[in-house]
Formats: structure tokens, C-alpha cells, sequence
């Protein structure tokens, strides 16, 4: 008789957004049952059925904040979980500047009842959405995950915080094994052009922003400062594939199987790409013309920013593997086919 192996189960918050939805296609691909929980709050229903569309299956959805305890603890009791991915959290540095309360509130109220629910429910197995942003004050690239951390904005902070919560934890918890994962710039989308990044009003960032002029959303790209000391003067960050940073979310749920304790991994591709070069690739790629003006630096900016991302190939056994053309080919293929993002449901 054939033998059938249960799928490990992974709960997955914030499973509705950009990097999430991804991720989840990325642990079905593994063999891993991705239970998905978001409130929706800066995502949609669609997706839900854009997932099922690329699977060939349906996803478990549950629609909760997880800032509540109650509820986050009843989700523990119903689904038993192996471990959690935890990408809930609000994200637009801007916003948290003029919003502290509500950044503080929501990422680290939702982390905490998170953290409590996996351990009255004896889960011990946490992946966290960290970000390059917790480098703060470090100007030597590339960036190492030793290097010190500290933040410019409420929002960053609240990553160096529930970083901290983590490794206090794991210093009361000898069995608990928490992998802090700190993204760079993640752009693309799924080759399928059926999910992708659909940000909220006009773009922060710059990828989204691109793929809205060539769509005709926006006039024209304004680049942010062209006086950096940079090749060309403006400001260099570290692309990756969304799909890549993905793949690095089931490397560090093998890897929590086999660990305990608080361990950082950077998610980089290690490769700093200027605004220019990243806009001269999407017009090679996509075969649009982005009209673009040169403007003052953006307050807050620094001039680079990019991965030494070795750790994460030692321990992890991941690397980033899509190029700069493949992620301007399907960041334009998601734009271009959902010029309106997600539909409605
Ligand atoms: P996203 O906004 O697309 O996804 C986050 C999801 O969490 C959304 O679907 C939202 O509805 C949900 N959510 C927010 N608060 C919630 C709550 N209280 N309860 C339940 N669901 C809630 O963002 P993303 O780009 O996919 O980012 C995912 C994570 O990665 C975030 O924590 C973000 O800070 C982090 N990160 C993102 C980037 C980036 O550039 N996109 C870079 C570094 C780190
Ligand atoms: C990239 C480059 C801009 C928009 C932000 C967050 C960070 C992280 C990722 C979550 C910079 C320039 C941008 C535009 C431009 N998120 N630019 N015109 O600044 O690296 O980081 O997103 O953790 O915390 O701060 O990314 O995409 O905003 O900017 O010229 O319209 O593009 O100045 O040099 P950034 P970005």
C-alpha cells in the first residue's frame, strides 16, 4: 500500500500580501499545507482566488486581525500548526512617521499575540518578516548580519523591536527557534501574471512606481537625488525576485526544523543596482519608454544599500537565483495584465 506523508502545516499571516501570497505558492510547490490568515487590510479577496487559480487548489483562509489574542489563540486550537510565517505587519515608512501609534499598535500587538498564542498551544517554530531597514545607522556595504542595528522610522522600529522580542524569547525558550529574515528590495512578481504587487494609492517605491508610468497610470518616474556618491549618482539598493525571497522562506522552515534560538539571515541578492539601471533594464525588458525627471534626494534616503547574502547560502542552503531581467519582465507581465491590480470581490 502506498504510504501517504502528512504535509506539514504552516500557518501563514499576512498570507494575502505581495510577498506572502508568493510565499505561499512557494511552500504548496514544497509540499507544505500554507493555512493563510490576513485581515485585508492592505490586500484582497482576489488573490485568494488568483492562488487557487495558479495551485489548481484552494487555499484555508481565515479572515482575522491577529492583534486579538482570543481569536489568534482559538485560530492555534482549530488548525494546529508545525510553525508560522509572520508577514502581518503595516509597511509604509512615510506613513509611520505620521502614524507612530498605529505602526507600534499594529506590528508589534499582532506579533505578541502571535508569540503567545504558539506557546499556550506548544508551537515553537517562528519565521519573521524583518527588513534591511534595521541596518539604520550602518554606511559600510555590503551589510552583514552582525553589523549593529537601529532605525529612522516608527516602522523600522518596530522590526528592531520584535527582533529583540524574539531573541528574549528564545533566551526563556531553549526549544523555541526563531529566523529572522531581512528582506532587501523585493520587485517581480509570479511568472503567471496573476499575482503581484499591488500597492494602495500612488507607489512609495520605486518598482511599482516604474510599472505605472509604462502602464499610463502616471505621467512620468521622479528620481529621487541624482548627487549620491554612486556610478551614476543615484541611489543604489539591492533588487530581488519576489519568488526568490519566497524560496528563502521554506529554506528557513527546513532550517527551523533542525534549530533553536534566534538566528538573522539576510535576503539579498548581494548585486546594488542604481534607480537608472533598474529603469534602463525595465525599458529593455518591457520595450516601454519611462519618462523620467531628476529631483532633490527624498528625506530619509541613503545613498546604498545592499546584501553580503553568503549567510543565508552557508546555513540556509538559498541563494537567489532570478537576475534583474526576469524581475523587470515579470513585474511589467503582472502590471500589464492587472493594470487596475487585484479585482474587486
Ligand atoms: P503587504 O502589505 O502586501 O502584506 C502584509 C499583509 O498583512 C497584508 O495582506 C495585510 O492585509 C496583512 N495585515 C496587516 N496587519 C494585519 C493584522 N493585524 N492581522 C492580519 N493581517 C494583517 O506587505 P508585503 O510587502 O507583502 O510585506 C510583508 C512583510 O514583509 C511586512 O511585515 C513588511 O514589513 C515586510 N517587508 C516588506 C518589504 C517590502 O519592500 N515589501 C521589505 C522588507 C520587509
Ligand atoms: C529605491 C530607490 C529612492 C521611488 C523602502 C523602505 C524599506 C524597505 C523597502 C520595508 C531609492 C528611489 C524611489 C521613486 C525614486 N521596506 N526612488 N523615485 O528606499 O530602499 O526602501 O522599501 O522594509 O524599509 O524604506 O526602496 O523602492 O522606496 O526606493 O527615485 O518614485 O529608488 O530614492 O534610491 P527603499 P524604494
Amino acid at each position: 500500500m502506498q504510504k501517504i506523508e502528512k504535509r506539514e502545516k504552516v500557518l501563514v499571516c499576512g498570507g494575502a500580501g505581495y510577498i506572502g501570497s508568493h510565499t505561499v505558492l512557494a511552500l504548496e510547490r514544497a509540499g507544505f499545507e500554507a493555512v493563510i490568515v490576513d485581515d485585508l487590510s492592505n490586500s484582497k479577496a482576489s488573490v485568494l482566488d488568483r492562488l487557487q487559480q495558479i495551485a489548481g487548489r484552494s487555499f484555508k483562509f481565515y479572515r482575522l486581525d491577529l492583534c486579538k489574542p482570543r481569536e489568534t489563540l482559538e485560530l492555534f486550537r482549530q488548525e494546529s500548526p508545525a510553525a508560522v510565517i509572520h508577514f502581518a505587519g503595516y509597511k509604509a515608512v512615510g506613513e509611520s512617521v505620521e502614524k507612530p501609534l498605529m505602526y507600534y499598535r499594529n506590528n508589534l500587538d499582532s506579533t505578541l499575540s502571535l508569540l503567545e498564542a504558539m506557546q499556550k498551544a506548544g508551537c515553537r517554530r517562528f519565521v519573521f518578516s524583518s527588513s534591511a531597514t534595521v541596518y539604520g545607522g550602518v554606511t559600510r556595504m555590503p551589510l552583514h548580519e552582525d553589523d549593529p542595528t537601529s532605525c529612522t522610522s516608527p516602522y523600522g522600529w518596530t522590526k528592531v523591536m520584535i527582533e529583540q522580542i524574539l531573541r528574549d524569547l528564545c533566551v526563556a525558550d531553549k526549544a523555541f527557534s526563531a529566523v529572522l529574515l531581512r528582506y532587501f528590495n523585493p520587485i517581480g512578481a509570479d511568472p503567471s501574471g496573476l499575482i503581484g504587487e499591488d500597492p494602495q494609492g500612488i507607489p512609495n517605491n520605486l518598482m511599482p512606481y516604474i510599472t505605472q508610468v509604462a502602464v499610463g497610470k502616471l505621467d512620468k518616474l521622479h528620481v529621487f537625488g541624482k548627487d549620491y556618491p554612486t556610478p551614476d549618482g543615484t541611489g543604489v539598493r539591492d533588487y530581488i525576485h519576489v519568488s526568490d525571497l519566497a524560496e528563502g522562506h521554506v529554506a528557513a522552515l527546513d532550517f527551523s526544523r533542525r534549530s533553536v534560538g534566534c538566528r538573522a539571515f539576510n535576503l539579498g541578492t548581494g548585486q546594488g543596482v542604481s534607480v537608472l539601471e533598474l529603469v534602463h533594464a525595465f525599458e529593455k525588458a518591457s520595450g516601454q519608454k519611462i519618462p523620467l525627471q531628476i529631483e532633490g534626494r527624498r528625506a530619509g534616503d541613503i545613498a546604498e544599500c545592499y546584501a553580503d547574502p553568503s549567510l543565508a547560502e552557508e546555513v540556509l542552503g538559498w541563494k537567489a537565483c532570478r537576475d534583474l531581467e526576469e524581475m523587470c519582465r515579470d513585474s511589467w507581465n503582472w502590471q500589464k495584465n492587472n493594470p487596475g491590480g487585484f479585482p474587486e470581490s
